[in-house]
C-alpha cells in the first residue's frame, strides 16, 4: 500500500488575513477543512498512512484530525521547530514512513484542489522506473509559474524558473504540486537545513543524471493559494465541478451548513456555503462566496465572489466584490469593497466609511 506525505506547514502569506489564526490547510472550503478533500481523495485512491507535515500553526492540525480513523485512514504529525521549507519537510518526515527503499511514496503540497489520477501518477511511476514523478498541469498563461518541460517519452528536460520574456515560454506545463518520490531519494535531502523542492531538490537531481518523470494530467487542478482561488475553489467543490468524496452534503447552487440561520428571501447562488451557524438577513444576495462560521449577513448585502472570516459582521446594504474580511471583523452598513481588498481580522469600519461610487 502507498502511503503520502502531506506537506501543510508553510505561512500562507498570499492567503492572509485567512490565515492569521488558521493554517491554510484548515480553512473550510465547502464547510470543512480543506485538507479533509485531499485526505478523503488520498484515501479513495488507497492511501492509508499518511504523515502531516507541519510547521506554521502546527497544533490545530492533530485536535482535529486525531488519528485519522474517522476517515478511515492512519495519520501521523511531524513538526518542525523551524520551518524547512518543502523539501527540508519531506525529509523531516522520512523516518515516520514504512516504505522499502525502492517504494514509491506519494507527496502532496496541500493547498492544491485537483481531479488528478493519483491511481495512474503511480503507475507511470512504476513503469517508468523513474527516480521521481511529477503531476504536471497545462496552463493558459504560464508566466506565474516554474516551467517544466518534458521529452516525448515524458521524461523532464529542464525544471525554468517563471519565464520573463515570450522566447522563454517553451513550454505550457507546470509543476502541478503532487510527486512520487521513490523512498530512497528521499534520504538523499540534506537535514537541518530549509531546503525548497522545487528550486533545488529538482533541480540537483536532474543534473546529476536522476530520471525525473512527468505526467500531464489535465483534469480539474486550481491552486488556492490565493483569496480569489480559494472563494473560486470553493464553490466549484459546492457545485461539483471540482472532485471531492468529502463535500457534506450534495452538490448544487448553494451548501448551507448546521445552524446557520438564512432569511427565505435571500439568494445564495454559484456555490455560496453559508457556514455554521451564521446568519443571513432579508433580502441579502450571496453568489459564488463563502461565509464562515457564525458570520453575519444583514438584511440587503450583496456579497459575490468574497469570503467572510468566521465571526465577521456584514452591515445592511453593504456591497463585497472579490474581497475578503478576516475573522471577527466588522463591517459597518452602506460600505462599498471592491476586488482585491483585505479586511484584516478584528478591523472596525463605520458605516459608509468605504466607497467606490460618489452616490453618498
Ligand atoms: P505562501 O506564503 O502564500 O506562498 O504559501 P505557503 O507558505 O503555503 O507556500 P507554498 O504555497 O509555496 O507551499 C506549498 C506547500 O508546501 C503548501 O502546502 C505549504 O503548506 C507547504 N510548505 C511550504 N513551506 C513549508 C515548510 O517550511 N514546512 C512544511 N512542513 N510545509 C511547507
Amino acid at each position: 500500500m502507498t502511503e503520502a506525505i502531506l506537506l501543510v506547514g508553510g505561512k500562507g502569506t498570499r492567503l492572509r488575513p485567512l490565515t492569521v489564526n488558521t493554517p491554510k490547510p484548515m480553512v473550510p472550503a465547502a464547510g470543512v477543512p480543506f485538507l479533509t478533500h485531499q485526505l478523503a481523495r488520498a484515501k479513495a485512491a488507497g492511501v492509508e498512512h499518511i504523515v502531516l507535515a507541519t510547521s506554521y500553526l502546527a497544533e490545530v492540525f492533530e485536535p482535529h484530525f486525531g488519528d485519522g480513523s474517522s476517515l478511515g485512514l492512519h495519520l501521523e504529525y511531524v513538526t518542525e521547530d523551524e520551518p524547512l521549507g518543502t523539501g527540508g519537510a519531506i525529509r523531516n518526515v522520512a523516518s515516520r514512513l514504512h516504505s522499502g527503499p525502492d517504494a514509491p511514496v506519494l507527496i502532496f503540497n496541500g493547498d492544491i484542489l485537483t481531479g488528478l489520477d493519483i491511481a495512474a501518477l503511480v503507475s507511470t511511476h512504476r513503469t517508468s522506473g523513474a527516480d521521481v514523478s511529477l503531476h504536471l498541469t497545462r496552463v493558459e498563461d504560464p508566466r506565474a509559474f516554474g516551467l517544466v518541460p518534458t521529452d516525448d517519452t515524458g521524461r523532464v528536460t529542464a525544471f525554468l524558473e517563471k519565464p520573463q520574456t515570450p522566447e522563454e515560454i517553451v513550454t505550457d506545463q507546470i509543476n502541478a504540486g503532487a510527486y512520487v518520490f521513490r523512498r530512497s531519494v528521499i534520504d538523499t535531502i540534506p537535514t537541518g537545513r530549509p531546503v525548497s523542492v522545487e528550486r533545488e531538490t529538482f533541480p540537483d537531481l536532474l543534473s546529476s543524471g536522476a530520471h525525473l518523470q512527468g505526467m500531464v494530467d489535465s483534469t480539474y487542478w486550481l491552486d488556492l493559494g490565493t483569496p480569489q482561488a480559494f472563494v473560486r475553489g470553493s464553490a466549484d467543490l459546492v457545485q461539483g465541478r471540482a472532485p471531492s468524496p468529502a463535500v457534506p452534503g450534495r452538490c448544487g447552487d448553494r451548501l448551507v451548513m448546521p445552524g446557520a440561520a438564512v432569511a427565505p428571501d435571500a439568494k445564495l447562488t454559484g456555490g455560496t456555503v453559508i457556514g455554521t451557524d451564521a446568519v443571513v438577513g432579508e433580502g441579502a444576495r450571496i453568489e459564488g462566496s463563502t461565509i464562515l462560521a457564525g458570520a453575519v449577513v444583514e438584511a440587503g448585502a450583496v456579497i459575490t465572489d468574497s469570503l467572510v472570516g468566521a465571526g465577521a459582521r456584514i452591515g445592511a446594504r453593504t456591497t463585497l466584490l472579490g474581497a475578503v474580511v478576516g475573522d471577527g471583523a466588522s463591517v459597518g452598513p452602506d460600505n462599498e469593497l471592491n476586488p482585491g481588498v483585505r479586511v484584516w481580522c478584528d478591523a472596525v469600519l463605520p458605516a459608509a466609511s468605504v466607497r467606490f461610487s460618489s452616490d453618498q
